[in-house]
């Protein structure tokens, strides 16, 4: 058996507040492979930028890891020195976020941006840094990259800003990329070819990459596993095929029956009734149960059985069984 690049165990984060304790991440458990995407999809706020944030070290205070363990190939990063966590940000674990600007220094050119990136973390001469950087842009479909190291990111739009930001994230090598909606703030048309620019460059590196998103397009054409959240739990994981065909936790169908894209060629679109629940006013159970069309008795009283690390399943008493028509 291989190590995974990424392993969450029972992840939990709290966030202390003047009316009690909120936990936006309830005991998560995955594992994401070397070339591996696992998609991580749920209505916003589900927990899944704050169960990024947690991997990479860079929850706001006074959000915390209150229990469990995140592994990078098999070591434990969640109870390192903010030091230590710096250093495994950037080269062994690249980040890209929603707003390429916030990853950008808008003072320095891109040029110095990612040659001072590599310098820091790989051990080559500022020429070779330099070589890296164009060849990064380059990777990323920026044209004639060589004459725009010399540009600063307000001279970009948005689409060549995120390609940017990608290959900033990927120039020193990270065996981990953890991209948190990278590219819902870009047009329509832009969205689909960072799409493919992020799937290509995973496959080609053998990266492991951890993709959250409220889009389930973008799911269906990016990630071989998808992680399904809702209210900070775990609600079902597995291959892209089953969730996006064959879910079955209620929520996921609802989820999909929502989507357009992943709904295309079935019934009509249709919404989940109500809203996810805030964090301070879980129902108890099932956090799903008020708003699942095959709740029970037994889905008021007992949370779902638990997802394991290497089950394919849903957090559900009473999952869609195959074939089976809830609509
Ligand atoms: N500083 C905070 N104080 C209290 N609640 C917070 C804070 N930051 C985030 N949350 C809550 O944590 C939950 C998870 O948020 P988040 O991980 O950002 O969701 P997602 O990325 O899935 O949309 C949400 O209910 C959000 O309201
Ligand atoms: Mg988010």
């Amino acid at each position: 058996m291989t190590t995974p690049v990424l392993e969450l165990r029972n992840l939990t984060v709290d966030i202390p507040t003047r009316h009690g304790t909120l936990r936006p991440v309830d005991d998560v458990s995955w594992s994401i492979d070397a070339g591996e995407i696992l998609g991580v999809v749920g209505e916003s706020g589900a927990g899944k930028s704050m169960t990024g944030n947690a991997v990479i070290g860079l929850l706001d205070p006074p959000a915390h890891i209150s229990g469990g363990e995140v592994l990078l190939e098999g070591e434990r990063i969640d109870n390192v020195s903010p030091a230590q966590m710096r250093r495994i940000r950037g080269k062994r674990i690249g980040m890209v976020f929603q707003d390429p600007l916030t990853s950008l220094n808008p003072l320095l050119t891109i040029g110095d941006q990612l040659s001072e990136t590599i310098l820091r973390h790989l051990d080559v001469t500022k020429s070779e840094a330099d070589a890296r950087a164009v060849r990064g842009l380059d990777e990323v479909g920026i044209p004639s990259a060589k004459n725009r190291m010399g540009a600063y990111p307000h001279e970009f739009s948005g689409g060549m800003r995120q390609r940017v930001v990608i290959a900033l994230a990927l120039c020193a090598e990270p065996t981990l990329l953890i991209a948190d909606e990278p590219t819902t703030a870009l047009d329509v048309s832009v969205q689909a070819q960072i799409t493919a620019l992020l799937k290509r460059l995973c496959r080609e590196r053998g990266m492991a990459a951890m993709l959250v998103t409220h889009d389930m397009g973008v799911i269906a054409e990016t990630a071989d596993r998808v992680a399904v959240m809702y209210a900070g739990r775990l609600a079902e994981i597995g291959p892209v095929s089953q969730i996006v065909g064959q879910p079955r936790h209620p929520y996921t169908d609802g989820l999909m029956a929502s989507t357009p894209a992943a709904s295309a060629g079935k019934a009509r679109l249709r919404q989940i009734p109500g809203a996810m629940p805030r964090l301070g006013k879980l129902p108890t159970g099932c956090a799903f149960h008020p708003r699942c069309p095959k709740v029970q008795d037994k889905c008021r009283v007992d949370p779902g059985p638990k997802v394991g690390i290497a089950d394919d399943r849903a957090a559900c008493w009473f999952p869609i069984e195959k074939a089976e028509d809830v609509a």
